[in-house]
């Protein structure tokens, strides 16, 4: 996919020679990083969904995802039916499973910020998620403070369905934010 912006960036699926640069822009855009080895596991498993944005060939930013079995009806977008283990239990207790798509990280380099490349990198991904991986809806985590991330996934359709207490290592909450794809029931 090209832009249609002044700035030509393209979006690409991801292969395992982009990872050191995917993990430079990890690195330079976010608090939290991972080894090596969860990137290949993320790529090696859904690399449908393992996206890198590349102007004049260098790789400037990134999404990657997984698909994942849950019991937790607020990851889907429905109500909240309890407190924490609770609702999972119940989830789990009354059979109900769902696929989703879990977006684990995006990021795009801070020079190449706002020129549309974070859509295009979103965009592409619940493209995948629906076409390729059949999901019934796509979740993840965002830092209570983090406006432009909040912006742009609200942009996208999702809704903000839970806040996860001192999810990240500094203490800082996370809103879990959903993204409907299919109808859904209990
Ligand atoms: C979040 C991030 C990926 C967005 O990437 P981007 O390429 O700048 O995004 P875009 O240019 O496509 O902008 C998309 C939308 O995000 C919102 N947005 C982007 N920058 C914003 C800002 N500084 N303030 C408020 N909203 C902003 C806007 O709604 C924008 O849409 P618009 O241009 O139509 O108004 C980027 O800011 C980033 O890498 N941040 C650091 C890493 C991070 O926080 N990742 C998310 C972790 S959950």
């Amino acid at each position: 996919m090209l832009s249609d912006s002044k700035l030509k960036f393209k979006v690409r699926r991801a292969t395992l020679d982009d990872i050191p640069a995917v993990m430079r822009v990890n690195l330079e855009s976010l608090p939290e990083h991972y080894w090596q080895g969860f990137f290949e596991y993320l790529l090696e498993n859904w690399g449908e969904a393992f996206l890198v944005a590349e102007v004049n060939g260098v790789v400037v930013g990134y999404a990657m995802s997984r698909v994942e079995t849950v019991t937790d009806p607020t990851l889907v977008g429905l109500p909240d039916m309890g407190q924490g283990r609770v609702k999972k239990l119940l989830g789990g207790f009354l059979g109900l499973r769902w696929r989703v798509g879990h977006l684990v990280s995006i990021a795009v380099l801070a020079p190449y910020r706002g020129m549309g490349i974070g859509k295009a990198l979103l965009s592409e991904t619940i493209r995948v998620m629906k076409d390729v991986y059949d999901v019934d809806a796509i979740y993840l985590e965002v830092r209570v403070s983090n406006e432009p991330a909040i912006r742009l996934y609200e942009k996208f359709g999702f809704r903000k369905v839970t806040v996860k207490k001192g999810y990240y290592r500094d203490g800082e909450d996370a809103y879990i934010m959903v993204k409907t794809l299919k109808p859904v029931t209990t």
